[in-house]
């Protein structure tokens, strides 16, 4: 890692949030920051093209990405130490370098500044900005944001996006959302919802009272419900090819977390009494990044296992899919959570949830989440 000349006056920008469930936690909460010592999905990879400068947001610090000649990914500081423009506004040169639009100042994908066409020439200490570790793996950008050495052993599983046909995955979603990540990952850790947030399409009333099994293996926490015999919701029906499961099935939701906020549900149902596999379903892929601390870039995708439809449904399902979920995160999802994060601005500080059965997920990646973050402290 690079000195970071130009970390200071971004990281004096952070302030402590509010995490609802901290304060009911067991363990003592931390101040809350965000997690450092981890990785965070950036953009999808086929957003980066060559020769692009992309800038991304992200813990409150501007970052500017983009292809190195070798082919890895190049994260940098995206504010030009002379005079603060952001370097994205400039030029990819050869040698990995960026040029600053301002003045000419050169920067190479170590952040270091490698030419000063003015004056003397000379490059000073303080001529540098921030490098953060990234990465491509599973078809996305990883970026570490830590001062720990990077572990890439530390990416979640999402082997799911890897040598899939084509036609069995959605397009990647993006979605600005106003609000805490936190609040994020609370929803999607917490399932019940699907029953009135998205009744219809991703859950219904038979549902409704599957009870969370939370379980635990290292650091990821993985909550299962199960309902049997249960009205297959719209988007399954659409993948099932049997008449029966059409109406009814055995559905399962099965999401796990990976610190600090990527999440991995497989979701799916088979006919009543029948075992899993010969059923149907896609694994839901949730990104969560902190932008600043009430907004979160969000990126979603779908894999599809069990396919049971033939190509050419493939390709108006891939759609609909992308469609249907898209609708149902930014019309049905983000209006709730967005309204959610405004009224627990306007209670301040002392806001306690009175929590429920359905909140055992929450509860217990809330611990490991204190827990890193206290070590990290
Ligand atoms: S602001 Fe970048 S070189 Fe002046
Ligand atoms: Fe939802």
């Amino acid at each position: 890692m690079c000195p970071d000349s130009d970390s200071g006056p971004v990281l004096q920008g952070i302030e402590p949030t509010l995490f609802p469930l901290s304060a009911s936690a067991e363990l003592p909460s931390p101040d809350p920051k965000f997690l450092r010592n981890t990785w965070y999905v950036a953009m999808p990879s086929p957003e980066l093209g060559e020769g692009k400068l992309v800038h991304r947001t992200i813990m409150n610090e501007p970052i500017v990405f983009y292809r190195k000649e070798d082919g890895g990914i190049a994260a940098i500081a995206d504010r030009c130490p002379h005079r603060h423009v952001p370097l994205s506004m400039g030029t990819l040169k050869g040698g990995d370098r960026i040029q600053c639009i301002y003045h000419g100042l050169e920067f190479g994908a170590d952040g270091k500044c490698a030419l000063n066409p003015h004056g003397s020439k000379k490059i000073s200490e303080a001529l540098q900005v921030k490098s953060y570790p990234a990465v491509e793996k599973h078809t996305l950008l990883w970026i570490w944001m830590g001062d720990k050495p990077a572990d890439l052993d530390l990416i979640p599983d999402y082997s799911c996006l890897d040598d899939r046909d084509e036609l069995h995955v959605t397009r990647t979603g993006y979605l600005n959302v106003k609000s805490n990540y936190q609040l994020l990952v609370d929803n999607l850790l917490d399932l019940s919802h699907i029953s009135y947030t998205h009744a219809g399409i991703l859950g219904n009333a038979d549902t409704a009272e599957a009870d969370p099994e939370v379980t635990q293996d290292g650091d990821v926490i993985t909550v299962t419900r199960n309902s049997k015999d249960a009205e297959t919701p719209g988007i399954l029906k659409m993948m099932a090819l049997d008449e029966e499961l059409k109406q009814r099935g055995d559905q399962w939701q099965s999401i796990s977390w990976f610190p600090a906020s990527n999440l991995r549900l497989e979701f799916g149902a088979s006919k009543v009494g029948e075992p899993k596999e010969t059923g149907t379903g896609y694994f839901a892929l949730h990104f969560l990044t902190p932008e600043t601390e009430k907004t979160t870039h969000y990126h979603y995708t779908a894999a599809r296992w069990g396919v049971q439809t033939d190509d050419e449904t493939n390709r108006e399902l891939r759609d609909l899919i992308y469609k249907m979920r898209t609708f149902a995160f930014a019309d049905q999802d983000v209006p709730v959570i967005e309204a959610q994060q405004i009224s627990m601005d306007q209670a301040g500080d002392n806001l306690t949830p009175t929590l429920l059965s359905v909140d055992a997920g929450p509860l217990q990646y809330q611990k490991v989440l204190d827990r890193l973050l206290a070590e990290e402290a």
